[in-house]
């Protein structure tokens, strides 16, 4: 077959054309908020439905993030609301890290046109795969309290997941506790449902996740954009780095890496493994285990990140978020001026 020498743009559209089908479930929260900024504009992903979980804020706080970042951007997505409680019964508090609102100090016009999809979370992802006959991928971000709940609610739905990408787990250590990362640590009966459904898993955990950290200079970039975009994602990276200075957490793009590494694997590398996570000793509810290459291959679950390719990765996102340039188009067609 003769090459085609294809230029970038029509690189780019020939991306559009084979967009994969996703749906992206999230706690929003600053990392989160970003990351919907750049799904919104990568281009690689024909997204199906956001749909909010409990975790860093409420789920009417996440809800409400998802509903008016979507408009803001001028985003036509199909956003519905999750759970507001989680399956897991023991004592969870909700963090404060993100804010109040998940935003930060952050604060964007509340949606007037768009409004949240009848059908709950869990509806909502089982229509979607049915429709999409098994090409259906899922990026979770948050506690994975909607896809248990979908998982429980129909059984066929394992066979209609073709990935789920997850931000969460670790191999080693924890943030929220010291034995376990937050999303998996909020919601780990529902986790335990999902690692063990049989859906092919690819793991994005604290060990890379916590060498995605932007600093100052990424702020600059993104406003450098001059975009309604572009400016967000400073103002909630500006919040995450004042937060950092008062030696909260780092400005780590936990959810942006997982988005980059579904999108571009080559922005992480990847280990098979058994994953399983701890739900009956309380001291260490929420704790993954992680055994990379097991001898026995039918144990292997999940492809793991172990390393990431940090500057592809941050190269990525700038783009990703540089691309919604149609800021003119988005104001006229909303009159959000
Ligand atoms: O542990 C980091 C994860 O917890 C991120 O997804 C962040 O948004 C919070 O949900
Ligand atoms: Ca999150």
């Amino acid at each position: 077959m003769e090459f085609q020498e294809r230029s970038i743009a029509e690189d780019y559209e020939h991306i559009v054309q084979n967009r994969r089908p996703l749906i992206i479930d999230c706690d929003t929260g600053t990392d989160d908020a970003i990351m919907l900024i750049a799904a919104a504009g990568c281009g690689v992903f024909d997204i199906r439905a956001v749909t909010s979980a409990v975790g860093n804020v409420s789920q009417e706080n996440t809800s409400k993030n998802n509903l008016d970042i979507a408009e803001y951007l001028g985003w036509d997505v199909p956003v519905a609301r999750g759970a507001y409680k989680t399956m897991y019964a023991g004592k969870r508090t909700l963090s404060t890290v993100h804010g109040a609102t998940g935003l930060g100090d952050v604060t964007i016009p509340g949606a007037k046109r768009m409004q949240f999809e009848e059908e709950r979370a869990p509806e909502v992802i089982y229509r979607i795969a049915k429709e999409e006959e098994g090409n259906l991928e899922l990026l979770v971000t948050g506690p994975m309290t909607n896809i248990a709940i979908a998982l429980l609610l129909y059984p066929d739905l394992k066979d209609l997941i073709k990935r789920i990408t997850f931000m969460g787990g670790a191999m080693e250590g924890g943030n929220v506790v010291p034995h376990a990362e937050f999303n998996i640590w909020f919601d780990p009966v529902a986790a335990n449902i999902v690692f063990t459904s049989g859906i092919p898993l690819l793991m994005i955990g604290l060990d890379v996740t916590e060498r995605a950290s932007l600093i100052d200079d990424d702020r600059k970039k993104f406003m450098s954009f001059n975009t309604r975009a572009g400016d967000l994602a400073a103002n909630l990276l500006a919040f995450m780095l004042k937060r950092e200075d008062n030696g909260l957490e780092s400005a780590y793009m936990h959810d942006g890496l997982a988005l980059a590494a579904c999108a571009d694997p080559l922005c992480v590398t990847t280990k098979k493994a058994h994953i399983r996570v701890e739900v009956l000793n309380d001291a260490l509810s929420g704790k993954t285990y992680v055994e990379l290459d097991p001898k026995d291959e039918s144990k292997v679950n999940a492809q793991v990140a172990v390393d990431l390719y940090f500057h592809r990765f941050r190269v990525w996102l700038h783009e990703a978020v540089a691309r919604i340039r149609n800021d003119v188009q988005v104001a006229a067609k909303y009159d959000l001026r």
